[in-house]
């Protein structure tokens, strides 16, 4: 097993916080049990994951003396909303659930995501910990703090920065994640090559067959090394006033799709994916990369088997969605753009005539 420390220590206050990264950690009672303030939890989960590992995670901890609430949410991104988070306090108050009971996050990044804004705001702030099961939220939602819902007009527009206790990321879950969400987690982790390390993105070129075939060792290689890079950039910028909104490349783009399309349509790796190559096509065009590094970068998604050519959504739609992106500042919006590969930039100067041709002529009919 591996440990990562999200180091978040200050003069007022503690919220440091481990990653465990380890294949089979799940069933490793020391590991939660450290981390529980009392000895009830409530566990969020969906319909999907909960048939694979809630029963043998609340065997385990009930072997141990903890007694658990489960949580079970209808599956996907279109539930991602006030009324599946009502589901989540409606529970926790049936079960009279207390301060101390601790909410384990048990799913991907949407039961993440929705399970740590439920956590930062019943009883105004209870306990946490995060039990990501698909790639995505084991490289990436799992870790930092980043909470909430959708709104119909703009994606994530609703939450609240909230750190978990811990994160315990057993690779082995990974086994029953159909290859189409592995993929979109491989999206997220190209992203850190792409920001901030080259020298990861030449590693991914190489192994790319194996983290598709499921390499267990090199699975656990690229879950570590984002891990790793996500702690880090939280650690700088924890409520992102500066270096986080890097981790936003192809976001800005990515969530216009996945709202445009509907939620879920699009799943979220594969927006980011197409978003990126608009974000890459948009740094060439400005003269920041060259085109050997664009096609460079639509091929690592082409052989991650994700989508490269975003939806023609027309520049007008693309500019509304993207106006109301939480990067917008005094009614700017800014681009995290690429000055090379390995290094990124938040840019509030696009001109408009240079975003919309890239509209025009980078996307397609879907
Ligand atoms: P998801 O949570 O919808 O999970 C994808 C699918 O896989 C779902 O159907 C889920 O039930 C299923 N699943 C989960 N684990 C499984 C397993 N082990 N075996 C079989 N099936 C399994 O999607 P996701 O890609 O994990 O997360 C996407 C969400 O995360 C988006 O809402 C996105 O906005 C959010 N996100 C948040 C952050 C953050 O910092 N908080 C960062 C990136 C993405
Ligand atoms: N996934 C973006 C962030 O955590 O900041």
């Amino acid at each position: 097993m591996q440990t990562i420390t999200v180091n978040l220590t200050s003069a007022s206050d503690e919220r440091s916080y481990p990653i465990y990264i380890g294949n089979g950690i799940l069933n490793q009672p020391g590991l939660v049990l450290r981390h529980l303030p009392r000895k009830r939890v409530a566990i969020v989960s969906n319909t999907t994951v909960a048939p694979l590992y809630l029963e043998s995670f609340r065997g385990m901890l009930e072997s141990h003396g903890v007694t658990s609430v489960p949580i079970i949410l209808p599956d996907g991104e279109k539930y991602k909303n006030w009324e599946t988070l009502n589901l989540i306090f409606d529970a926790l108050l049936a079960h009279r659930c207390e301060r101390h009971t601790l909410v384990v996050a048990l799913g991907g990044g949407v039961v993440g995501d929705l399970a740590g804004f439920a956590a930062a705001t019943y009883l105004r702030g209870v306990p946490f910990i995060q039990v990501p099961t698909t790639l995505l939220a084991q490289v990436d939602s799992s870790v930092g703090g980043k909470t909430g819902i959708n709104h119909p007009l703009g994606k994530n527009m609703i939450g609240a920065f909230y750190q978990p206790r811990v994160v315990l990321i057993d690779t082995s879950t990974l086994d029953t994640l159909p290859d189409k969400e592995l993929r979109a987690g491989i999206a997220e982790i190209i992203k850190y090559g792409l920001i901030r390390d080259s020298a990861f993105l030449e590693w991914l070129e190489s192994n790319m067959p194996k983290l598709l075939a499921r390499d267990r060792e090199i699975l656990i290689e690229a879950v570590r090394r984002s891990c790793l890079h996500k702690a880090e950039i939280v650690e700088a910028d924890e409520h992102e006033s500066g270096v986080r909104a890097l981790l936003n490349l192809g976001h800005t783009f990515g969530h216009a799709i996945e709202n445009a399309m509907g939620y879920g349509r699009w799943l979220h790796g594969e927006a980011v994916a197409a978003g990126t190559i608009l974000a890459a096509e948009l740094s060439r065009r400005l003269h920041m990369i060259g085109e050997a590094d664009v096609e460079r970068i639509r091929k690592i998604y082409l052989r991650a088997g994700l989508p490269v050519v975003a939806p023609n959504l027309g520049p007008e739609k693309y500019l509304h969605l993207m106006g109301l992106d939480k990067k917008v500042e005094a009614g700017k919006m800014r681009f995290v753009l690429l000055k090379r590969i390995g290094e990124a930039v938040v840019r509030s100067d696009v001109p408009s005539e240079v975003l919309r041709n890239m509209l025009s002529e980078c996307t397609a009919d879907a």
